[in-house]
């Protein structure tokens, strides 16, 4: 495929997942709008449809509950879809709104970046009405994720379930849960061997092989924790005292040093002043980073709300600091190192999701190895910016040709770019429209 039919493949993509205001993520397996899905979304659209782009967005913070948290998925009307909304019974939290039904939980913030990419398509003052639009939204839930998940002051915004930090299965989320969080009904079915059963409820392995998602025990034990957080109403005041399944997630937290930046430049553009305390609270965020590096291993790591350990599992989320930008050049020139290593990162199809040196490593589990185009583009921008301009650009390229060998999946295979996950999904389109107009 060349360039022009990468591009025009794309938006056919996009076309097909649009439901007028929103995109869903892939039209099957995932029929709803999700938070950071729309952001990504929103990013490519922008270069062939600025409005719809903001629509794009201004359709995700009708979401937002009265406390300022922006759910995760919110979900779209219709009988068939009823099961969905019932698990999260948005309605059990005196914060959810009334008008759309939604989860109980965040997903990275991914927001503060999309309204900005929108932003620089924009002139100056279209620019200003853009962000006057966006900003009271992006406050509260900035000073929502402070408020709310991070009681003791530290700097690390807390998750309570890993689906807020949009990577699943990921290793630290799985070793936390196998270490404190397994219901002991989940370990007796899966000690009977009886955890096939599960497929019989699961949408996801209706469409896709069982073998390239979350396997059937992880599964159940997930959904025991959203019956758990649904069952205190999301209250993390309730919640987090007694939790035993709660991470500090490095993705996430590095996500939000930029998104704090964003908010910044947001403010200044419109001359508002955002409060002191929440500034305080950013730059704490920014120091609070350090603490999740390990000098023996090189690397940083997610920490354990529970234990307060570090959970030395290594994910991509390592490489993540560059994205955060709140690093110095020394360190960012280690964690590049890390990218070109082949016993890390450097595989035929980078980035995996787990660098093949770890035991979870398997190329075509759910966010246990392979290749997702997401997290390329939230790598290629922290390369750019620490000045890392002949990687970012070889990983642009890389990536592009992945997707034209390989198609507009959900993710790949890193060490031979065979596609998995669902077909023609939707950011996967929008951030080669992306990566390509850049
Ligand atoms: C899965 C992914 C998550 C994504 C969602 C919709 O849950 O792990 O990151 O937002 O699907 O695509």
């Amino acid at each position: 495929m060349d360039e022009k039919e990468l591009l025009e493949k794309a938006q056919e993509v996009i076309k097909q997942n649009d439901r007028k205001k929103w995109t869903v993520p892939a039209g099957d397996l995932y029929p709803h709008q999700w938070l950071w899905d729309s952001c990504f979304i929103a990013i490519g659209l922008r270069h062939v449809d600025i409005e719809r782009a903001q629509t794009e967005l201004l359709s995700l913070v009708r979401s937002q509950w009265s406390n300022g948290m922006i759910p995760n998925i919110v979900f779209s009307d219709g009988a068939e879809y009823s099961g969905d909304r019932e698990l999260w019974r948005s309605y059990v939290s005196p914060y959810a709104p009334h008008k759309v039904a939604t989860s109980g939980i965040t997903q990275p913030p991914m927001l503060a970046e999309a309204v900005v990419q929108i932003g620089l398509k924009l002139k100056l003052p279209e620019r200003r009405s853009w962000y006057r639009q966006i900003y009271p939204y992006l406050l509260n839930y900035h000073q929502w994720l402070y408020a709310d998940r991070d009681p003791h002051g530290e700097g690390l915004i807390i998750l309570l379930h890993p689906y807020e930090s949009g990577m699943d299965g990921s290793p630290p989320w799985v070793s936390e849960l196998r270490k404190h969080s397994m219901p002991w009904w989940v370990s007796l079915i899966e000690k009977l061997r009886l955890d096939w059963l599960v497929n019989l409820f699961r949408r996801d392995t209706r469409h896709v092989p069982p073998g390239q998602r979350t396997s059937n025990v992880e599964a159940l034990a997930f959904w025991a924790a959203i019956l758990r957080l649904r069952r205190k109403a999301y209250n993390s005041e309730a919640i987090l005292p007694r939790s035993l399944f709660a991470v500090e997630d490095l993705g996430f937290n590095c996500i939000l040093i930029r998104a704090n930046a964003y908010l910044r430049t947001i403010a200044k553009d419109i001359g508002h002043k955002l409060p002191e305390s929440l500034l305080q609270k950013m730059q704490k965020t920014e120091d609070a980073l350090e603490q999740l590096w390990n000098e023996d291993s090189g690397q940083y790591y997610s920490r354990s709300f529970v234990s307060h350990k570090l959970i030395r599992e290594p994910t991509l989320a390592t490489i993540l600091p560059l994205y955060a930008g709140s690093i110095g050049k020394e360190r960012a020139k280690h964690l590049c190192g890390l990218l070109q290593s082949k016993k890390d990162f450097g595989l035929k199809w980078p980035v995996p999701s787990v660098p093949a040196n770890s035991d979870f490593f398997n190329p075509l589990k759910y966010w246990q190895g392979p290749t997702w185009i997401n997290t390329n583009w939230l790598i290629i921008e922290g390369l750019k910016s620490y000045g890392f301009d002949t990687e970012a650009i070889e990983l642009t390229n890389r990536t592009l040709e992945l997707i034209a060998k390989s198609g507009m999946n959900e993710y790949f295979n890193p060490l031979n770019g065979q596609p998995a996950g669902a077909d023609d999904f939707s950011w996967t389109a929008a951030l080669t429209i992306d990566l390509l107009k850049n």
